[in-house]
């Protein structure tokens, strides 16, 4: 019932005055803001650009998804393919029949540039990026070590989250914690995650890191399913589905989509319950008013982290959450709480 009143009420109405609002998150702290793909939505996807203005505008994690190159080097991309985000095929003739990046060299790829796509364009006003080529494929190395040079520069703590994609997961996950480990993401504390679709392959890359002395927590993806007392998570890879009971045995979180059938506040309290942290994709609110709907919503739930390709608006809606309330702005929505207890008291007699 308290629950529902929450949902009922928004988090504000949690909120004396002066007193930002309290979170049902895994640890009681302030929902997370990940970068999809850097800022996204403004700029080409999964570039240094795209990630250095997704720090400045106060994303607390960069999301990169990696994939291996012909020579075996890491590279930020989404797509087994170049061709959906670069300018490879004016560049190169088709390998096989396609583009895929493992038919190319790091060398290669290196001459490519990142393209727009979706909402997003070559620039951002009044947003000069601070790296000599932005918008060019970047290694995960040279991802973790921009991300390192601002924490030093900075004292921030921001985090990295990187995907292993398919295909060649096992040898791409094993070189994605070589490359953490390297550049000093080591541990729980550092706002960061490794994720992958494949279960299994979210177990294998617990177990390498137990064996490197790493605790750097997994996140399994997939879509949240079940009800009450058999929660699981659908693994897209082999459609069959993880009990949260076994995702816990080495997970430190779950990565659901929002379509997902049962993702909802019994699910995220189930989680909870079991130490695992849920996170939600992916959130493409266009307006700040969408984004207190979408956002809000599920920070009302206790969602702990959101991957969005708009973090300036998951960082807004966050924000206004936790700033402190002001004495006649909070006065309607401690009235409204208030309202609320009434009726679950009345609703108890
Ligand atoms: O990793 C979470 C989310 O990014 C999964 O979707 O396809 O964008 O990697 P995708
Ligand atoms: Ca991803």
């Amino acid at each position: 019932m308290i629950r529902s009143l929450v949902l009922a009420t928004g988090l504000a109405a949690l909120s004396l005055p002066g007193h930002a609002a309290s979170f049902l998150t895994l640890d009681g702290d302030a929902p997370l803001v990940i970068a999809h793909r850097g800022a996204s939505a403004y700029l080409p996807e999964h570039t240094l650009g795209a990630y250095e203005l997704a720090i400045r505008m106060g994303a607390d994690i960069v999301e990169p998804d990696v994939q291996l190159t012909a020579d075996g080097a890491l590279v930020a991309m989404h797509d087994t393919s170049l061709a959906r985000t670069t300018n490879v095929e004016t560049l190169f003739a088709a390998r096989n029949g396609g583009y895929d990046v493992s038919e190319f060299t790091l060398a290669e790829i290196k001459t490519l540039t990142v393209e727009p796509t979706g909402p997003a364009a070559t620039s951002y006003p009044g947003f000069t990026p601070g790296t000599a080529a932005p918008f060019a494929v970047p290694t995960l190395r040279e991802v973790l070590d921009f991300v390192n040079t601002h924490n030093a520069a900075t004292g921030d703590k921001i985090g990295v989250y990187p995907e292993s994609k398919t295909p060649n997961r096992s040898e791409l996950s094993r070189k994605i914690v070589d490359e953490m480990d390297a550049a000093g993401f080591t541990g729980a504390d550092q706002n960061s995650y490794i994720q992958t679709f494949s279960h299994d392959g979210a177990l294998e890359i617990a177990l390498y890191q137990a064996g490197l002395g790493m605790d750097v927590p997994v996140a399994a993806l997939g879509a949240a399913v079940g009800e009450p007392g058999a929660f699981g998570v659908f693994d897209f890879t082999t459609s069959t589905i993880s009990s949260l009971e076994t995702l816990a045995g080495f997970a430190g979180g779950v990565g659901v989509t929002l379509s997902s059938p049962s993702l909802n506040a019994d699910f995220i309290a189930a989680a909870h319950a079991l130490g695992l942290e849920v996170h939600g994709w992916t959130f493409r609110p266009t307006s700040i008013e969408a984004a207190r709907t979408q956002f809000g919503t599920y920070f009302a739930l206790g969602m702990d982290a959101v991957f969005t390709d708009y973090p300036d608006l998951g960082v807004r809606v966050r924000n206004e959450l936790t700033a402190p309330v002001p004495l006649p702005a909070s006065l309607p929505l401690v009235l409204a709480g208030l309202g609320g207890l009434a009726i679950l008291r009345r609703s108890r007699r």
